[in-house]
Parts: C-alpha cells; sequence; structure tokens
C-alpha cells in the first residue's frame, strides 16, 4: 500500500507543477520582505509571485481543495494564490481560513470573498475557535503552516490543526529554514515516515533546499483506502 500511496503523491505533485505554470497569478505578490530580524521595509520587494505560489494555485486546483486554512498570512499573498487555484465557475463553499496575528492583509483581503482572516495567535483559543466556526465544525481539504518558525509553536500548530480539523493534506513551507524548523520536520518524518515529502528534494521549482518545503498526506478514515475497505492490517500514515 505504501509505493501506490507515495506514487500517488509524487503524481499530485508533479501535476500540481504543471497545473500552476498555467495558472494566472498576476498581481499576487508577497509584499513586504522579512530580513533575518524580522520584517524590513528597506529590503527590496518580489517583483513577481514566489515559486511556491504557482505550486499552491496547482495543488488547490488539482487535488480539488474547497475548504483550506492557512496559518501564516502575512500580506495575504499565499491565501491569493491558494484563491486562484479554484476552478471557476465557483461552486459557493470554497473557504481559505487564514490566522495571523497582524494586520498588513487586512487592506488587501477584507473585502475578498471567499478568504476570511482571523487575527491572533494561531495556537490560541479564540482562533481555534473562530477558524471551527468559519469551517462549521467541518474537515478541511488543506493546512498550510507558514507562520511561527520555531518548533515549539510549528509542532503545537500542526497537532492542533491536524486533530481539530482533520485535513486530508498539509503543506508547510520553511521546513529547513533553520535548526528548530529542520528538528520539527524531522519528528514529522518520524511520525509519518514515506507520507512525509520534502518536496525541495523532487523539484526546485517550488522552493530551494533551505528552506525547503513539506508535504504531509493525510488521508482519513473516509478516504484511505486501507480503512475504507475494512483492512486493518495495512500500514497508514
Ligand atoms: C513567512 S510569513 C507568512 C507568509 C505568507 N504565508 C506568504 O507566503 O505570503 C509568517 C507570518 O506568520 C505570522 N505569525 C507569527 N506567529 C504566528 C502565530 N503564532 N500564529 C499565526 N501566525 C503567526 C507572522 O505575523 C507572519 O505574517
Amino acid at each position: 500500500m505504501i509505493g501506490p500511496m507515495r506514487d500517488e503523491m509524487l503524481d499530485s505533485v508533479h501535476k500540481s507543477l504543471n497545473t500552476g505554470r498555467r495558472l494566472d497569478l498576476s498581481g499576487v505578490l508577497y509584499g513586504m520582505p522579512h530580513g533575518p530580524s524580522g520584517l524590513d521595509p528597506t529590503l527590496p520587494a518580489d517583483a513577481a509571485p514566489k515559486s511556491y505560489y504557482y505550486f499552491l494555485a496547482g495543488f488547490v486546483r488539482e487535488m480539488g481543495c474547497r475548504r483550506i486554512l492557512e496559518l501564516g498570512t502575512h500580506m495575504g499573498g499565499s491565501a491569493r494564490a491558494l484563491d486562484r487555484g479554484f476552478s471557476e465557475p465557483f461552486r459557493g463553499d470554497e473557504l481559505i481560513v487564514t490566522i495571523d496575528p497582524g494586520r498588513l492583509a487586512v487592506p488587501i483581503l477584507s473585502s475578498h470573498p471567499r478568504i476570511r482572516m482571523i487575527h491572533g495567535l494561531g495556537e490560541r483559543e479564540d482562533a481555534v475557535q473562530e477558524a471551527l466556526r468559519l469551517f462549521g465544525n467541518k474537515p478541511i481539504d488543506l493546512l498550510f503552516l507558514d507562520s511561527l518558525h520555531e518548533f515549539d509553536t510549528a509542532l503545537q500548530q500542526f497537532a492542533l490543526y491536524t486533530t481539530l480539523f482533520s485535513p486530508k493534506y498539509v503543506l508547510l513551507d520553511d521546513i529547513a529554514l533553520n535548526p528548530e524548523m529542520r528538528r520539527f520536520w524531522a519528528v514529522l518524518c518520524q511520525r509519518y515516515g514515506p507520507f512525509a515529502m520534502n518536496l525541495s528534494e523532487i523539484s526546485d521549482q517550488i522552493q530551494g533546499p533551505d528552506p525547503g518545503f513539506g508535504f504531509v498526506y493525510l488521508p482519513g478514515p473516509a478516504t484511505a483506502p486501507a480503512r475504507a475497505s475494512g483492512r486493518q492490517d495495512e500500514p497508514r500514515p
């Protein structure tokens, strides 16, 4: 079972890359750059969309994601890239909820029809409760984790949001950005084995090796072939 599921993951990565390249991300920019000690308006801002934005949009389109939760909004670039992945005509149930303690994205996202912002720390009760409310306490398709790049926060947010929102897929930026993120990613690799992939090792068109970009596949009871067929002896993510 592991081989075919891993092949499926790889196939979905390649298809997402191809699809993403064809999507229109004009105007979807990162905004104010981050320097070594935080936001730095003196650094030059990107003039083009980030390469991982194309992958995010392609992934949403290829995997048919409609319910997406993001931790780490910054200026709404990745949230808008995810939104460009939705197929038109819209079905009306597409929703992206993005959480950040900062308010830099307010002028950019506040009137967006499919993106809702939550202001606060993702691991806090008020943010979790508001996100549960916005998703009607139902599972989501995709969790995109790109917030504080520290071990405790990253692990806490991963554990909280995978438990409470049961995403099928988790994408994670910056898994090799620093020693704490590398330790965090090592824990996920230890737990999920072949179902945790560093996509920087598969393609150089998503993110460079440092910072890296992770993909964890978490099929739930409704989607896991082993459990859906009633076979309990198969290894599962
Ligand atoms: C790397 S930026 C996000 C970039 C954005 N995802 C993109 O690709 O365009 C990280 C963001 O995480 C936010 N952040 C920091 N601590 C957080 C926390 N505990 N919960 C949620 N977001 C947090 C920061 O304010 C910052 O905007």
